[in-house]
C-alpha cells in the first residue's frame, strides 16, 4: 500500500525549497463557509500540523483573521494590502511575490526543503501555478460555502493517497492525496 511519506517535505530534491499548497475541499471544491472551515476533521488537522510544522508557511489575512493566532513552530507570513497592519509572531507582507520570497529565503537560511501556502481561496489562486505540490485534503461531502478552490487536475500526478473514515474526532470520510506536477 502506498502511504504518505513522514516529512516528505524535507525530503524533496536539492536546491530551491518548493512550493507546497496544503488544502482540504468538499467534492464539488468548497473550501470555506463564513470565514471558517466546513467541516471537523481531526486527523487531517493533525496531518497539517505534522507537515507544516517547523516551516514556513504563508497565507491571506482572512485565514490569518479565522485562525485567531500565529501557528506556532511556524514562520507565519500574512499577505495584507492594508498599510501598517501589526499581526503578533507573524511578518505581515503586501503582496504575493514578497511571501513567496520571504518563505524561500526563510527556507533556505533554515535549511528547509519546502514552504507552504495554507489559504485561503484568493491566495491559493494566485500561488497554484507556482506550485510543485499539493497535500490535497478531499472530503467525501457536497457541500455548500463562499470559498472555492479549482484546479486542472490533468496537470497533477498522484504520489501517494490515504483513505480516513467518518469517526467521532472526524465529521466525514476523506483522502489525503499526495500530488505533484507533472513535468512537461
Ligand atoms: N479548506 C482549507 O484548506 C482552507 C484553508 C485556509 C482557509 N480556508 C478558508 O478560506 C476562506 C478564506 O479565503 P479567502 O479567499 O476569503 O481569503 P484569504 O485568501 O485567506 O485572504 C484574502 C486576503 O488576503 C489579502 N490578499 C489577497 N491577495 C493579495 C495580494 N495580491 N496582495 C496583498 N494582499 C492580498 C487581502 O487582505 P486584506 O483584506 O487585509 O488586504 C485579502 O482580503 C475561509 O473560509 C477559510 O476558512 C480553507
Amino acid at each position: 500500500m502506498v502511504t504518505l511519506k513522514d516529512r516528505s517535505a524535507d525530503c524533496g530534491a536539492q536546491g530551491e525549497p518548493e512550493l507546497i499548497l496544503l488544502l482540504a475541499m468538499s467534492r464539488n471544491g468548497c473550501i470555506g463557509v463564513n470565514n471558517s472551515l466546513p467541516w471537523h476533521l481531526r486527523d487531517d488537522l493533525l496531518n497539517f500540523k505534522r507537515l507544516s510544522s517547523e516551516h514556513a508557511i504563508i497565507m491571506g489575512r482572512k485565514t490569518f483573521d479565522s485562525i485567531g493566532r500565529a501557528l506556532p513552530n511556524r514562520h507565519n507570513i500574512v499577505v495584507s494590502r492594508q498599510s501598517g497592519l501589526d499581526l503578533e509572531g507573524c511578518e505581515v507582507v503586501d503582496c504575493v511575490d514578497r511571501a513567496l520570497e520571504s518563505a524561500c529565503a526563510w527556507s533556505l537560511e533554515h535549511e528547509k526543503r519546502a514552504y507552504f501556502v495554507i489559504g485561503g481561496a484568493d491566495i491559493y489562486r494566485q500561488t497554484i501555478d507556482r506550485a510543485e505540490q499539493m497535500y490535497l485534503t478531499v472530503v467525501d461531502a457536497d457541500v455548500q460555502g463562499d470559498a472555492w478552490f479549482a484546479f486542472d487536475d490533468t496537470a497533477w500526478q498522484e504520489l501517494a493517497r490515504r483513505e480516513f473514515h467518518q469517526n467521532d474526532d472526524n465529521d466525514w470520510n476523506f483522502s489525503i492525496l499526495h500530488l505533484k506536477r507533472k513535468t512537461q
